[in-house]
């Protein structure tokens, strides 16, 4: 089997990671792919967005299935060209892309298939939505409808700060586009966590929950950015709320997908709050979280390419996927400034010797080679480095040792990633139970 993958960012490093090592695997490139990824796949110069240059490479490589690692491929048509070309795409079309493109029709579907959610309003007018925040009170979140990278959300604890959202969104545009109209939510108090399902258009196969570090600082404060550590799985993950999530959130939504007439294959990210009153969508995304992804392919030991060709070709009723009961524990690096502007071009040394830890894998999210072959930072976030353990403690002391190996002073990381899960056991890193070794 001959594979594309397309992107370049932590999570297809580790999709590449993961399928690499399938028996059915005869070839793997990765479009356009990172220095981390090319030891392991050939890399091709495509932009993910280059969907008409995909597809021509896909056909003259006569590459059997391409896989998308994010979503703008996804929202521009991707798996649509794919399939009007004959080729095999694992991803949904443009049209059932709108599950994560607008957060409007994410809305509408969840309404209409009875999932649990927050109560929203959307307004293309900054008056009636300011309006709309002062009746309302808060708490409340206000979010730039379009995509916005995942930073377009503000959770906001007074009104006026809400009011400063809207104003930031749609009156000074800082998304862009994206910013034309924004929806205002309920907002859900709780645990939140990622949880991943396989879809082939009419069956739900779960995988794993994995929860995410969305804040860029320490105990959760400061701005969101795309994810700062992700572990799996996260102990409030309970099979009894895994039941009650494909019962009342994903197989609705498959199920109204399907009759809308634009049935969704590929992976469903439903992000969830674990309310007092059950869990309840946040939104959802239509591929793999970052780094979610990395956490989910350290514990996944049956063959993940069989997985994404049973999405592909109907047949993930009766298909079983295998488990790694322990825990694993993904931090990320990311390069001084970000989720501002990251600071690029810092050199990064001591990955052999941080992917030398026994148990650590270091996935590399945004490199890029200088002239003389050094590895650079070229990206906003730059490296996952990941681990299993018997316990979480173990993975994270695993994971954070090879983060301290890695030796790139333009770099940082969080030092608390999986403290809702550890904090009744330990105490930060660095405290009695720390790891850093
Ligand atoms: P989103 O891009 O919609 O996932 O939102 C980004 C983040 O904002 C989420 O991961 C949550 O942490 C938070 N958030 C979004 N919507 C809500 C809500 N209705 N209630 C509480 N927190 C929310
Ligand atoms: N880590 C969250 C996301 O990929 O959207």
């Amino acid at each position: 089997m001959r594979v594309l993958v397309v992107g370049g960012g932590g999570r297809e490093h580790a999709l590449c990671w993961a399928i690499a090592r399938s028996p059915l695997l005869t070839a793997l490139w990765c479009a356009p792919g990172n220095p981390g990824i090319a030891e392991i796949a050939t890399c091709a110069p495509v932009a993910v967005t280059d969907i008409a240059g995909l597809v021509a490479f896909a056909r003259a490589e006569a590459v059997d299935l391409v896989v998308a690692g994010p979503e703008a491929p996804l929202t521009l048509g991707l798996a649509d060209a794919c399939a009007a070309a004959g080729l095999r795409c694992f991803g949904p079309s443009a049209a059932a892309a709108r599950l994560e493109g607008s957060k409007t029709f994410c809305k509408e579907v969840a309404d209409a298939a009875f999932v649990p959610t927050a109560g929203w309003a959307r307004f293309t007018d900054p008056d009636a939505a300011r309006a709309h925040l002062r009746a309302r009170g808060a708490p409340i979140v206000v979010k730039a409808d379009g995509l916005a990278a995942g930073k377009g959300v503000v959770v906001a604890a007074s009104v006026a700060e809400a009011e400063a959202a809207v104003a930031e969104i749609m009156e000074a545009r800082v998304h862009g586009e994206a910013g034309a109209s924004v929806v205002i939510e309920e907002f859900l108090p709780g645990e939140e966590v990622s949880f991943f399902a396989l879809c082939d258009g009419t069956t739900a196969l779960p995988m794993a929950a994995a929860q995410d570090h969305k804040r860029v600082g320490e105990g959760d404060t400061g701005p969101n950015t795309g994810g700062m550590g992700a572990y799996s799985p996260p102990p409030a993950f309970t099979p009894g709320v895994e039941a009650e999530v494909m019962d009342r959130i994903i197989r609705p939504t498959l199920a109204e997908m399907a009759r809308r007439g634009t049935p969704f294959r590929g992976v469903l990210f439903a992000g969830l709050m674990l309310t007092p009153e059950g869990p309840k969508l946040i939104e959802f995304n239509v591929r793999f979280g970052d780094p979610e992804c990395q956490a989910l392919m350290l514990r996944l030991r049956s063959d993940p390419l069989a997985a994404l060709l049973a999405a592909c070709d109907g047949t993930l009723a009766g298909h079983a996927l295998d488990w790694d009961p322990r825990p694993s524990l993904v931090v990320v690096m990311a390069a001084e400034g970000y989720p501002g502007a990251p600071r690029k071009g810092t050199a990064i040394r001591g990955l052999e010797a941080a992917a030398a830890v026994p148990g650590a894998q270091v996935f590399h999210a945004g490199t890029a080679r200088g002239p003389d072959g050094a590895l650079l930072a070229d990206g906003g976030r730059v490296l996952a480095v990941g681990a299993l353990g018997t316990a979480l403690p173990s993975a994270r002391a695993t994971a954070y040792a090879a983060v301290d190996r890695v030796d790139w002073p333009g770099g940082f990381c969080r030092q608390d990633i999986g403290w809702r899960a550890l904090s009744a056991e330990a105490a930060p890193r660095g405290g009695p139970a720390g790891s850093a070794g």
